[in-house]
């Protein structure tokens, strides 16, 4: 079978990691299938090639072709603080309907990390990726936008808004909550996973945050009943626990008893939080890999960002996108390619020869560079 995969090559160290990344996803799905098998890789421009070679930053060619494409992967694309243009990234999630992000994180034996045991932590994160006050929608203190939003809140609705306030809206809905807890339960099942937790501040936004806890649950007794429980009903012999917890409690959850949990659906915001926190508690973000889903299209990018001081320099990490690429393979069902690449990264990790950013944390490690390290992981394969 050959596979079609549209790739982004990013901003600042996109170019690096993936001279790193593509002979390592190749290699490692021509020693397990030869010639039965392959990727036929065709590139998409965004960013600043896109802006140096057409003058725009994200080209209409660049988002029909991933309207109508399967897979896709990119490295990181830049954007400003505050001012300037809109986030390409937010843009691609909102035009590309592409609603669940997915992360799973786990830990690599031997990365250095502030907690005891990293290795209970292996979890994946499912958040929700285009509603929340993530949607864009607010104004800004003073303009008449604001001003007319908070006397249409104070005169009609009665609600109790400052007049000088800026003001977000936090607009989530009974189809965007369920289309999340359902890929997240349909993810848990073909797995084998134990449980699926709904992550939430219920108590509080009982209305955006609390309906999306209801939604949960209501996906998991309408649509697979007979597979799932709840942590209050615990019916024997059933595949999968659904439970909920208050987004709060989790941050300390995750941190005492992260064993116990192997799927977390969030709303927008919460995800964002806990995603990067627990990546930290395993080492950092340079390793974890990224899915971002719509109905039709699986669209794999790194989760860390251009790196602009090592950009070009042959010292970045490329392990995101490499195992970017490992779940890319799996979910083509080449799944002895995808693992050999985990195992690979593995054992380059356990033998402490690595980047620059891994050797730094590690006691007698060998640093190697991009393409070094992608040599390395190629004969480890
Ligand atoms: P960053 O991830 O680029 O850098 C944070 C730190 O991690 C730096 O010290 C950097 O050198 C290091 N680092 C990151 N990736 C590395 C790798 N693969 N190997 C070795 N070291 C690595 O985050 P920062 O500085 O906040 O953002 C820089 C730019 O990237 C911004 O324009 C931001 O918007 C963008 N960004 C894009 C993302 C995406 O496209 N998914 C995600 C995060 C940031």
């Amino acid at each position: 079978m050959r596979a079609t995969v549209y790739w982004i090559e990013g901003d600042g160290i996109g170019a690096d990691v993936w001279k790193g990344a593509r002979p390592v996803i190749d290699e490692a799905v021509r020693k397990v299938y030869g010639e039965a098998n392959s990727i036929e890789w065709k590139e998409l421009l965004a960013g600043e090639k896109a802006q140096s070679e057409t003058g725009e930053r994200l080209p209409q060619e660049t988002i029909d072709a991933l309207r109508n494409a399967r897979f896709a992967i990119k490295g990181p694309l830049g954007t400003p603080v505050g001012t300037g243009f809109r986030s390409l990234n937010v843009t691609l999630r909102r035009t590309l309907d592409l609603y669940a992000c997915i992360r799973p994180i786990r830990y690599f034996e031997g990365v250095s990390s502030p907690v005891k045991h990293p290795e209970r932590v292996n979890v994946t994160i499912f958040r929700e990726n285009t509603e929340d006050v993530y949607a864009g929608i607010e104004f800004n203190a003073g303009t008449d936008e604001a001003r007319r939003l908070i006397a249409f809140l104070r005169d009609e609705l009665k609600a109790d808004v400052d007049p000088l306030a800026s003001v977000g809206i936090k607009p989530m809905t009974e189809r965007g909550s369920k289309r999340l807890v359902r890929s997240a339960i349909r993810y848990a099942l073909d797995r084998g996973l134990p449980n699926v937790t709904l992550v939430h501040k219920g108590n509080i936004m009982k209305h955006t945050e609390g309906a999306f806890r209801r939604f949960g649950y209501e996906v998991a007794a309408q649509e697979f009943a007979d597979v799932t429980t709840t942590e209050a009903e615990n019916l024997p012999g059933r595949k999968l626990t659904i439970k909920d917890r208050i987004a709060d409690a989790m941050f300390q959850e995750v941190l005492i008893h992260p064993e116990q949990y192997s799927v977390l659906a969030t709303p927008n915001l919460n995800g964002d939080y806990l995603s990067d926190a627990i990546a930290a508690q395993v080492g950092g973000l340079g390793l974890a890999p990224g899915l971002n889903q719509s109905e039709t299209l699986s669209f794999y990018e790194a989760t860390h960002g251009t790196a602009p001081t090592l950009a070009g320099k042959d010292r970045a990490n490329p392990g995101s996108l490499i195992l970017c690429g490992a779940m890319l393979l799996k979910e083509l069902g080449w799944n002895e390619a995808g693992d050999r690449i985990e195992g690979a990264l593995s054992r380059a990790i356990a033998n402490r020869t690595v980047t620059e950013d891994l050797a730094s944390q590690m006691p007698d490690a060998k640093t190697l560079g991009t393409r070094a390290f992608a040599e390395e992981l190629m004969r480890l394969l």
